[in-house]
């Protein structure tokens, strides 16, 4: 969703400010813009379409050490070049770039046409620009603040004045902005894939606070203009690892990173002697873990599956009652929230809104909350009392594929070391330490395959729709491997338990249609066997993925090595990754930002 860069210093801003929208590319957007401070004026330029349309009209003059960029994600007005950001008050003088909603927008506007202000576009963003040149604080952080005081909602925000282009002005209620620091320059942006070609060294603005950056420092304050104390931390995420490294498509090599990430999850994590794992962030004593009756999961889109997926495991391992929920659901529901049940929000990015607010709700009545999160120092990992970082490594791709699986993994430490403060006895725990070290090895058995499943995904390119089932812990799998089909090719495709297809859906199998079965060696292979039976007596084209061949019942065989019944999930749902993108490319999809998604939703 929309972007934020800024930049503040001796050189040039405006190849940083383009190169940091770039790297902002990925999270989805609809226009661009750009406006940079220099001999006392402003210099605008804004595009509808994608980064490199906005560099192709921008004048090579165009220069200046102080500006600000976005990429904006439509909210309030269509896509449009007047409505991108930034946004600039009556006088030329003050720029504006925002994330995040104006909610009394309607109402500050009426009051600023009647004092005849004239607006450009339709954006809610616009307001702000004018309440800030509109102040008569000499100061342009008192100008923002003043103008904040009248705003209700959320923003990500930083503000550049013509007169003033030693600084920077930002801002952050709701919507994350972190501050780069520089020699002798100073950055801003709302994700740290835009700074970390420039400095290894950030710090977070808090809600409620705001900064004023010049190229030699920073001072933060509160909107109340209490001065507050900040303490940078290091990026642990290279500049080389946003980069697409040969690859076709940034998902294509996220799937293929996915042996590493899952070391990644687990390094330093298992303890073979006791059979359990350390999880040095959980901020529970194994005295107040064992008095949690209950695990309730949270998470939007592939998170969300992935918690279904984790409570399974939490509930085998740990035999405690787990479910999941999604967190845009959740949060308007008024749920009950039980002192001694454990909540888990999961998200990758740690900045997607529904889950943000749903951790908020949970905290603001007295739950306690674990981050499953992959962006350390992201806005929920922030809100969490404590939690698990996934080390996956940045993930650029809209659809999650390592942050899935590194997170499905994350719960199996998390449901081992439940199991073995409660029930699960050592010789189990050691089991399943073994079983969990041996995964990054089988993740890349798996990843070998890709060659046979491009080829079964042909299957898939020339069909309109598509069945996924899975039956218990197979079900979760399937969800997740018919929203990746759905997510990047396009295809229609529905995930159902596999018994469900008799109660319904199986009135929908006809010739050709494919359905990709998850179908593991355990203790349901035969009611698996069956169900892929009464596909093919209706002349359904199957696709199993599973541990042992069916003897020609089926009519593609994706075959995974075999874990612990209780990790199987983990490998089966790596093929469905592989398959779906295979699709989408068979297609001609653009498989890394697909139509009208974005890869964190952080407004509502
Ligand atoms: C968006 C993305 C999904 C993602 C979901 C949750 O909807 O398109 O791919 O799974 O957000 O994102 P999170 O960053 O919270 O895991």
């Amino acid at each position: 969703m929309c972007g934020i860069v800024g930049y503040v210093g001796r050189q040039d801003g405006v190849p940083i400010l383009m190169e940091g929208l770039q790297r902002l590319e990925y999270r989805g957007y609809d226009s661009a813009g750009v406006a940079v401070a220099k001999n006392g004026a402003l210099r605008v330029h804004k595009a509808q379409g994608k980064v490199r349309d906005l560099a192709a009209g921008l004048p090579k003059r165009v220069a200046g050490p102080a500006g600000i960029a976005h990429t904006r994600w439509a909210t309030h007005g269509v896509p449009s070049d007047v409505n991108a950001h930034p946004h600039v008050d009556a006088t030329g003088n003050v720029a504006v770039v925002h994330n995040g909603i104006i909610e009394n927008a309607g109402v500050l506007r009426a009051r600023l046409e009647q004092e005849g202000v004239a607006f450009a576009s339709e954006t809610d963003t616009e307001v702000l620009a004018h309440l800030i040149a509109r102040s008569d604080a000499p100061d342009l952080e008192d100008a923002v603040r003043e103008a904040l005081r009248a705003v209700q909602g959320t923003y990500g925000l930083a503000v550049v004045d013509a007169r003033h282009p030693d600084r920077l002005v930002i801002a952050r209620n709701g919507s994350p902005v972190v501050i780069g620091i520089g020699e002798r320059e100073m950055l801003v942006a709302s994700d740290v894939a835009a700074l970390v070609r420039h400095t290894q060294q950030i710090v977070h603005l808090d809600d409620g606070e705001m900064a004023t950056l010049r190229p030699d420092g920073y001072s933060t304050s509160t909107l109340d203009a209490q001065p507050t104390q900040k303490t940078a931390s290091t990026i642990d995420w290279g500049a080389e690892q946003y980069d697409k490294g040969g690859a076709e498509h940034y998902m294509l090599k996220e799937i293929h990173e996915q042996g590493a990430a899952v070391q990644g999850t687990l390094r330093g994590r298992l303890d073979h002697r006791f059979g359990t794992a350390h999880l040095g962030g959980l901020n529970l004593s194994a005295r107040e873990l064992r008095s949690v009756r209950r695990v309730k999961i949270l998470g939007c889109g592939s998170a969300y599956y992935a918690g279904l997926m984790g409570a399974g495991t939490i509930e085998s391992l740990a035999r405690i009652p787990a479910d999941a929920e999604p967190a845009s659901e959740f949060r308007y529901r008024n749920p009950v929230i039980e002192a001694d049940t454990l909540y888990v929000a999961v998200s990758q990015s740690g900045e997607t809104a529904d889950t943000l607010a749903a951790v908020q709700e949970v905290t603001r009545r007295g739950g306690r909350v674990l981050g499953i999160v992959n962006v350390v120092g992201s806005s929920i990992a922030r809100a969490c009392d404590g939690g698990v970082y996934l080390h996956a490594g940045p993930e650029v791709s809209v659809a999650s594929t390592k942050a899935f699986t590194c997170t499905a993994v994350a719960f199996a430490l998390l449901g081992l070391h439940l199991g073995r403060i409660r029930d699960l006895g050592p010789a189990d725990g050691q089991r399943l330490a073994a079983a969990l070290a041996e995964l990054p090895s089988q993740v890349e058995e798996v990843l070998a395959r890709d060659g046979l499943i491009a080829e079964v995904a042909e299957a898939f390119a020339g069909c309109d729709s598509a069945f996924y089932v899975g039956r218990v812990r197979g079900y979760p799998v399937a969800l997740e491997g018919a929203q990746k089909l759905k997510e990047i090719s396009y295809v229609h495709a529905e995930a159902y338990p596999s018994s469900e297809l008799k109660h319904g859906p199986l009135a929908l199998i006809e010739p050709g249609l494919p359905t990709v079965a998850i179908v593991p060696d355990d203790e349901l292979l035969d009611k698996n066997r069956s169900t892929v039976e009464q596909i093919r007596a209706r002349d359904g084209r199957v696709i199993i993925v599973g541990h042992r061949s069916l003897g020609g019942l089926a009519d593609h065989e994706i075959l995974v090595p075999r874990s612990q019944p209780e990790l199987d999930p983990i490998l089966l749902g790596i093929p469905l990754q592989l398959l779906a993108y295979h699709a989408a490319v068979a297609l001609g999809r653009d498989v890394d930002q697909p139509r009208n998604l974005a890869k964190s939703v952080t407004v509502e």
